[in-house]
């Protein structure tokens, strides 16, 4: 049976620090193995990228892999072929699948039907790579996540929903704050809360970022949501990450997935400030998603 990466939850709870201290180790050590030779993987985005796709592009060349980036734009994809199918029939030519798209069934599909490997490279529900990255990025700065309080500022989107099982994972304290009507899923939250997940909610900023190591935001228009921009701004106002609401924390760290909306989500003084931990997030990419390949491959 081949292994998937869908979402952190499916590395098991007495791996995934190994997986973190072995990105740790491939970054410090500049890890270059040939664990993926003869191996191709395919990259399937329906969405745009820089980080992700130039990353696993990297990552999966520096493992001994051939990556093999395929756009929906000028695939049949683009042009409805089922997913089903196209899981059958990429399963004859590939060894894995780095999947970027709309809803997380597209992935269990694609489980379902083929044969290989699926690793979400974000879906409108989760985005577990990113989200491993900044479980990296933390734990430079912090060995115990454990002892860590996590402030999510924003949308309860794909990024919130794999920091809330982050915390399941990992056991830090997250403090998400939420406008009214952009709550995470509430599924995904009893799951994970179940699982052990440390979660608060609130509807102010100040009381989730109050006392927090680290502060995320995201943008508040998602992609797929451009549509909804400016029903977002006027839901969202009050929720940027400035000065004022980052010095409530203990020395808190900014952090933010990118690309940014500079003067939306956060204020250009935090995001170009020196709390601000964002290209560590972003070259933690690289080793965090070479360490999960691993995890699938070894
Ligand atoms: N953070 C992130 O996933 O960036 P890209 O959309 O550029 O891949
Ligand atoms: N929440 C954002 C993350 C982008 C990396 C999106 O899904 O567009």
């Amino acid at each position: 049976m081949p292994k998937h990466f869908l979402t952190i939850l499916d590395i098991p709870r007495d791996e995934v620090r190994q997986v973190l201290l072995r990105a740790k180790e491939m970054k410090d050590n500049k890890v270059r193995t040939d664990l993926l030779a003869g191996k191709t993987l395919l990259l399937i985005f329906e969405k745009a990228s820089t980080r992700t796709r130039v990353s696993f592009e990297v990552g999966v060349r520096q493992l001994g892999g051939d990556p093999v980036f395929v756009s929906s734009r000028d695939s049949q994809l683009g042009r409805n072929e089922p997913l089903r199918d196209t899981a059958r029939v990429l399963s004859r030519y590939a060894d894995g699948l780095i999947v970027r798209t709309f809803g997380q069934q597209k992935l269990d599909t694609l489980v379902e039907f083929g044969d290989i490997p699926v690793v979400n490279a974000l879906t409108d529900e989760y985005h577990p790579c990113q989200v491993m990255a900044d479980m990296l990025t933390m734990f430079e700065r912090t060995p115990d996540l454990s002892k860590c309080k996590v402030a999510w500022v924003g949308d309860g989107n794909n990024m919130a929903h794999s920091f809330i099982n982050a915390s399941a994972a990992f056991g830090f304290e997250l403090a998400l704050a939420c406008p009214e009507g952009y709550d995470p899923d509430p599924e995904i939250l009893d799951k994970a809360v179940n699982l052990g997940a440390k979660v608060t909610l609130t509807r102010d900023p100040a009381v989730a970022v109050s006392g927090a190591h680290y502060v995320n935001t995201d943008v508040w228009a998602s992609m797929g949501q451009e549509a909804e921009q400016k029903k977002r701004e006027a839901a969202f106002a009050g929720f940027m990450v400035d000065e004022a609401l980052m010095a409530k924390g203990a020395d808190a760290k900014f952090m933010h997935c990118l690309p940014v909306h500079r003067g939306e989500e956060v204020s250009e003084a935090v995001f170009e400030g020196p709390a601000s931990i964002v290209w560590d997030q972003a070259e933690n990419r690289l080793h965090a998603q070479k360490a999960i390949l691993e995890w699938i491959y070894k």
